[in-house]
């Protein structure tokens, strides 16, 4: 999105261009101009999609802001302001700009701002969004520290726009795995409101971990969950297919109906397993329901956490026990997994070189289906090489 800055304070330029740019797409600050009389005496010959109008150092020419409006017709409009100037914000709402945004600027709010004008604008196509969901076989087994660290390295590695869903029915604890915000609403809380349901409402309720990647909190009091339904979570799959490339189910042991109806619609189940007996036992237990429920085995795909190569038992004896395929093993790395977990920083950010995160990257290949020659590149953005350095 092309933006115009209207701003003289160098520094907030080039925190918004910043964000912007790691927006994706991406917002470029293409023209700027000092105030509002120099933006309004000199029009941007090619008018930006969007304006972005730091009113801090403003004096009061409010009667500006109506030509500034009608200079760009078609432009979106952010407000930036120090403290509420009313006159401003009137004439400002009465020029049909919405966002208003407080300074010093707070990162997740001019990302949620941007979210809105990008849905309402038409920017944001339509997408066709794949749900994978992530299962443990048994307690512990790293299906929460895979789902919500692949789902980082989804949005970070393959710029992909992706939602993580907690559906733990109790003692959800997805978005501390990635986050130290607490989130405002939960899954409970969309279903309450189901009818305000939209993109821009999904989005809004989100903790966001990164550009490109938000966690839905799992309902933290469960007798809240007597009013989630099936029915509300087609509506928010949905909406979420529109909305996200990829949306990542954090699935938990226990099937509700609520889980049972997501895992219904899932392109693919990843049950989440490690290569030892009871967890094969469960595994199996898990496959039957699946089966039973008459889910094609290809829609199921084994994910083995914590392999070790060399072990008693081999892949193959756990694919012949289960009749399932392995698609993709994760080696044990207890300090890289102990320390993401234990400070919520998604493992790709704190150890991108751990055998962990690497192997979150090939999960990322292998999903996106990346070509070599692309898949290099993204090894390249992981491990912050250069093209002179190889
Ligand atoms: N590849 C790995 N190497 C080392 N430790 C790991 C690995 N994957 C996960 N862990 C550790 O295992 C612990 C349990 O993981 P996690 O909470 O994701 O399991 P879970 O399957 O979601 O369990 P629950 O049934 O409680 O939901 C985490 O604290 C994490 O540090
Ligand atoms: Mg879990």
């Amino acid at each position: 999105m092309k933006a115009l800055m209207i701003s003289k304070d160098s520094l907030l330029h080039a925190e918004v261009a910043a964000q912007g740019s790691a927006r994706l797409p991406a917002v470029q600050l293409v023209a700027s101009r000092q105030g509002l009389r120099d933006a309004v005496e000199r029009p941007v010959p090619d008018a930006p999609e969007l304006v972005i109008l730091d009113a801090s150092d403003e004096a009061a020419e409010w009667e500006l802001v109506d030509r500034l409006a009608r200079q760009y017709p078609n432009a979106s409009f952010i407000l930036l302001t120090r403290e509420a100037q009313q006159e401003l914000l009137i004439r400002a709402m009465r020029a049909g700009m919405r966002e208003v945004l407080q300074l010093p600027l707070v990162h997740r709010a001019f990302h949620e701002a941007m979210d809105r004008i990008e849905i309402e604008s038409g920017v944001t196509r339509m997408r066709d969004g794949k749900v994978l969901a992530f299962i443990a076989c048994k307690g512990g087994s790293g299906a929460t520290f895979l789902a919500t660290n692949f789902g980082y390295a989804l949005a970070a590695l393959a710029e992909k726009k992706v939602l993580l869903i907690d559906l733990h029915g109790q003692f959800g604890d997805a978005t501390l795995y990635v986050s130290d915000q607490k989130p405002t609403m939960t899954l409970s809380d969309i279903c309450g409101q189901i009818t305000r349901m939209d993109g821009a409402f999904l989005e809004s309720c989100l903790v966001h971990v990164a550009p490109g990647f938000g966690v839905l909190a799992a309902a933290d009091d469960p007798s809240q969950a007597v009013d989630m339904k099936p029915e509300h979570m087609d509506v928010i799959l949905r909406v979420a297919r529109q909305h996200y490339d990829y949306i990542v189910l954090d699935v938990g042991r226990q099937i509700d109906a609520l889980s049972l109806r997501a895992l219904d619609s899932a392109d693919t189940i990843y049950p989440v397993l490690q290569l030892a007996l009871p967890d094969i036992r469960d595994g199996r237990r898990l496959i039957d329901i699946f089966r039973s429920l008459g889910y094609a085995v290809d829609r199921i795909r084994l994910i083995v956490n914590r392999y070790q190569k060399g072990g008693k038992l081999r892949l193959a004896d756990l694919e012949h026990a289960l009749g399932a395929d392995v698609v993709h093993t994760v080696p044990n790395d207890y300090v890289s997994a102990t320390d993401s977990v234990n400070q919520g920083i998604p493992v790709l950010q704190l150890s991108r070189s751990s055998p962990v995160a690497r192997s979150l990257a090939d999960l990322v290949e292998l999903v996106t289906e990346r070509r070599v020659s692309e898949a290099k590149s993204l090894f390249d953005r992981l491990f912050g090489r250069s093209a002179a350095e190889q």
